[in-house]
């Protein structure tokens, strides 16, 4: 028999996991889903305690014989370590395989307790979108185990796109019915949704709706690929156009100043001041990271930090845009965010010369700095 491990936290299980264990039974004949122990210190971290994530994985499965749900790692009440797994399900006759995503390949030969783990199991990597298999991570893999490689890629999924989905009433889109029933009923996930339930009150149209749930999900993907924390980067990109449809009057019923910093950019930037001012008067945002990179969301800036350059970028390449040239923006941002941005400048300086517009000078000092930068 051939038999899968396919571990994680499961917190809470999303289409992708979901997806990727029913692909898992047509190449193995028992696929065993181990949700992993979490230590009482993290539990504050979780959304959903142990005995939740196994009920639902169970709920979600019942209808796949071959996919067992085990609660050797919850019961087990302490780290759990993927050695310790390994033998647990070890069989001599059988052929054990350990399923990785590609994005924990780098790090696969720190794992404890290798000299166990190998003669146990051979690790199936999966490729998950934007986290490709590099060849050196693959070698150093291979000096310890056997590494074989899915022939079928995976998808993304996260509580944090769970999170946004929710705020936007999406959440079946991003986790299986069983799941979505489950967190619609107890009011989970809900952390955003004191931004989204605002959007009416700001004259925001369902295809800007569109248009914003795309960013966050294009963001959350750039935060994870650059290290930034996750949440700021979700604030920033549902609160990014809140002020597009927003004139001057009704701007001042909110407080926000209409001001020589507003007017003093085209028309079409001047949501990014506006919509930072908007963000702190009506949502009480202070964070600076959140309210900057807001405000230079649409023209760029000198001296961007992470959080500019992801919102900048993330509006510029979501799944939504078509412009000519797009898909490979959007794959060199993903690949190396800075490139990204030089391209995305670069675009933007050719689209407004082919149209005989002028640009904001701001534009013209960031992508002047940022060149710059990029020499050193
Ligand atoms: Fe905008
Ligand atoms: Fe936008």
């Amino acid at each position: 028999m051939k038999r899968a491990i396919f571990g994680g936290s499961f917190d809470p299980l999303t289409l992708a996991h979901y997806d990727l264990a029913i692909k898992l039974t047509e190449h193995f004949d028992e696929v065993i889903v181990v949700p992993a122990y979490v230590s009482p210190f993290k539990i504050g971290e979780m959304d959903l305690s142990g005995e939740e994530r196994l009920e639902l994985l169970k709920r979600a499965f019942a209808p796949y014989p071959s996919i067992t749900v085990s609660d050797c790692e919850i019961k087990g009440e302490g780290t759990s370590y993927s050695y310790i797994t390994a033998e647990k399900f070890y069989r001599e006759e059988d052929q054990l395989y350990f399923v990785i995503g590609s994005d924990c390949l780098a790090t696969l030969d720190k794992w404890a307790r290798p000299d166990r783990l190998k003669k146990r199991v051979t690790f199936l990597v999966v490729k998950r979108p934007y986290y490709p298999i590099k060849q050196e991570d693959l070698d150093r893999a291979r000096k310890i185990f056997k590494v074989e490689i899915a022939s079928f890629d995976g998808k993304e999924g996260s509580s944090s796109l769970l999170r946004v989905a929710v705020a936007f009433g999406k959440q079946r889109e991003v986790v299986p019915e069983t799941v979505a029933d489950y967190i619609e009923k107890k009011g989970l996930y809900r952390d955003y949704c004191y931004i989204t339930e605002r959007y009416d009150e700001f004259g925001i149209k369902p295809s800007r709706a569109e248009h914003i749930y795309r960013t966050a999900n294009s963001a959350i993907l750039l935060a994870k690929l650059n290290g930034a924390n996750t949440e700021k980067v979700v604030r920033a990109a549902l609160l990014h156009d809140i002020a597009k449809y927003m004139d001057e009057q009704s701007l001042e019923k909110y407080g926000v100043e209409y001001d020589e910093a507003v007017t003093s950019l085209p028309p079409a930037c001047r949501h990014q001041i506006t919509g930072a001012r908007l963000a702190l008067k009506a949502y009480g945002e202070t964070d600076s990271d959140v309210i900057s990179a807001i405000e230079s969301h649409t023209t760029g800036a000198k001296k961007m930090n992470i959080y500019q350059k992801i919102i900048f970028s993330a509006d510029y390449i979501e799944e939504g845009r078509s412009f000519d040239g797009v898909e490979k923006i959007r794959a060199l941002t993903y690949e190396n965010l800075d490139d990204g941005i030089t391209a995305i400048f670069e675009n933007t300086i050719k689209y407004f010369a082919s149209k005989g517009e002028e640009l904001a000078p701001v534009t013209i000092e960031a992508y002047e700095y940022h060149k710059k930068e990029m020499k050193k």
